[in-house]
């Protein structure tokens, strides 16, 4: 099975500092380290187009995602992003990310109908979820397991807690794949590649850097 890496950019780059992230990914990363990994990067909606159109021209292993999706089709919906217009560019969407619940009062409710969308668009989706509790709708994909004290701080959470949150989420939701987000760079990844329920990593900080991104995916 592939391991995904889920680099999520958030609210970082524009243009220019898009072209020069893949300069030096195409310096850096070898095809080697990439064996058996599916990385997703989730840029911003204004760098998409330009992300995808250097992934076409390079041929690069990565596929596009992105980091949130309307919860309505498309029509009079000032400043959303409905899901055919991300399946233009884009395969993959995070959904109910902590840092929107939280900075844009997203409910569990918008995250149900956001669902929908995404997935009559035929995206892939990444739940975001917070603790064992957080509701999971069916049509869910990749279930995010990213506790909110572990994100942006340097601090992951124990790869003990995140075995038994995750061996938990899969024993009620088991046709799920299941990834660990928070703090993840090249040294703390290590210890959560011995958990056999963590079937890949959503990375933050740790992407914002090529070099950094591509010392992570050479760890294993
Ligand atoms: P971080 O972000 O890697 O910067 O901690 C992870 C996340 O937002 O899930």
């Amino acid at each position: 099975m592939n391991t995904y890496v889920i680099a999520n950019w958030k609210s970082n780059k524009t243009v220019s500092d898009a072209r020069a992230w893949f300069q030096n990914f195409a310096e850096h990363f070898s095809k080697t380290s990439l064996d058996g990994k599916q990385l997703v990067l989730c840029p911003s909606f204004t760098t998409l187009q330009f992300c995808h159109d250097t992934i076409a021209a390079n041929d690069f292993p990565i596929k596009l995602g992105v980091q949130d999706i309307s919860p309505f089709k498309d029509g009079s919906y000032t400043g959303a992003v409905a899901a055919n217009q991300i399946r233009e560019f884009a395969h993959y969407v995070i959904i109910g990310h902590s840092e929107r619940r939280q900075n844009f009062s997203e409910t569990d409710e918008q995250i149900k109908e956001k669902m929908h969308r995404a997935k009559e668009a035929e995206l892939i989706t990444i739940l975001c979820v917070q603790s064992d509790t957080t509701p999971i709708p069916a049509e869910s994909d990749i279930i995010a397991y990213e506790p909110v004290e572990a994100i942006g701080t340097g601090n992951p959470d124990s790869a003990e807690n995140t075995q038994k949150m995750l061996s938990t989420l899969k024993s009620k939701y088991p046709n799920k794949q299941y990834i660990y987000g928070g703090s993840i760079n090249k040294d703390t990844v290590k210890e959560f590649l011995q958990i056999d329920v963590v079937d890949g990593f959503l990375v933050g900080s740790a992407s914002l850097d090529a070099t950094m991104f591509v010392n992570l995916l050479s760890q294993w």
